[in-house]
């Protein structure tokens, strides 16, 4: 006769696989995050929602119920099978019974029947002289089968009727987080053109400017600047000039985009940069104005446009 799974074991499990469950059906609001870290993270996050609900715990109460009368079956009907096992077969299970159930487990793995055992239970039929044992299934796998069955039938159940694992309706909610999130950052990083400051001293600033020059702007005005579509910013031509401080002039103009030519466009505004970013490229722009050399068109750069802006001139 075969051993129990002990209580101890098969409810705690039972309750797991019903709150594992449960975290497929309750909607959180997050976005999942790729790799291992990010799916223990989902995990906590999904379990942390879900122990939240009322519903959950009045299922796991019930199964609670229901899980231990079962057990009180299984030993009831233990009991009369062991009645009718010989005082052989009863020291046996007794003795077997007193191992604890880890231990049992493990050594089932490497457990072989005697040949008498292996006797009983061949199958009465072979193929090319191979014959088969009609094994019990490990319970260990009967349970994975049946957790497989149960989550099957609940992912179905859930994809079909609820929102979960409906990639649309994630889409839609990670992005209103997203943009949520966007909007929470460009608020903290955001700064208007009176919290800017001229940060051209700094060269690790001037040195992200640059880089965020190179990505948004040499498309039209050229590698450092020096003019093509839009025009040269390393000369003392300025066809814009409404500022009176030069780089609260660029920072106005990336940021509002230039008033009579729209190809200049308004970066701040259009939510392309954020203030913090053209606080850097206006320093950077500021920085190949004013420190480094005036490209001419004998460097190949744009001839000047606009008008000479006496206090702007390098020194
Ligand atoms: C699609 C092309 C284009 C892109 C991209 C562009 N600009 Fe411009 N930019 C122009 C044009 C054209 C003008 C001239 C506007 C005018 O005629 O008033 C201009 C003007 C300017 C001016 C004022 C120059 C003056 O003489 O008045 C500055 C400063 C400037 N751009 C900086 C930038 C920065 C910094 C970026 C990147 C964040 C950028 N631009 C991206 C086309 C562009």
């Amino acid at each position: 006769m075969r051993q129990r799974t002990p209580a101890y074991i098969f409810i705690p499990l039972t309750m797991f696989a019903i709150i594992l469950a449960f975290t497929m059906v309750t909607p959180v609001e997050t976005v999942a995050e790729p790799g291992f870290k990010g799916m223990v993270n989902n995990l906590i996050t999904h379990l942390g929602a879900v122990v939240k609900e009322g519903i959950v715990w009045a299922v796991v109460a019930i199964a609670l119920v229901m899980l231990l009368i079962i057990n009180a079956l299984n030993k009831v009907v233990e009991t009369q099978k062991f009645k009718k096992l010989s005082a052989e077969e009863q020291a046996e299970y007794l003795a077997e019974s007193k191992i604890g159930y880890f231990t049992r487990l493990f050594s089932s793995a490497s457990k072989k029947q005697s040949a008498e055992e292996e006797e009983a239970i061949i199958i009465d039929h072979g193929f090319d002289g191979i014959k088969e044992l009609d094994n019990a299934l490990p319970q260990w796998w009967l349970s994975l089968f049946y957790f497989g069955i149960v989550f099957c039938i609940t992912y179905m159940l859930a994809y079909t009727f609820t929102d979960f694992a409906d990639s649309d309706v994630e889409y839609v909610e990670e992005m209103a987080i997203l943009d949520e999130r966007d909007a929470k950052w460009a608020e903290a990083n955001d700064i208007t053109i009176e919290g800017a400051v001229n940060k051209s001293n700094d060269p690790a600033i001037v040195e992200e400017g640059k880089k965020i020059f190179t990505q948004n702007c040499t498309q039209c005005h050229l590698d450092a600047g020096k003019g093509g579509i839009g025009p040269n910013l390393t000369d003392d031509s300025w066809i814009n000039h409404e500022n009176e401080d030069l780089f609260l002039n660029i920072y106005a103009i990336v940021y509002d985009g230039a008033p009579h030519n729209p190809q200049m466009r308004a970066f701040g505004q259009r939510k392309e940069l954020s203030g913090l970013a053209i606080e850097k490229v206006a320093s950077y722009v500021y920085h190949i104005n004013q420190v480094e050399k005036t490209l001419t068109e004998a460097d190949g750069a744009a001839a000047p446009q606009g008008d000479v802006v006496e206090a702007w001139k390098q020194k």
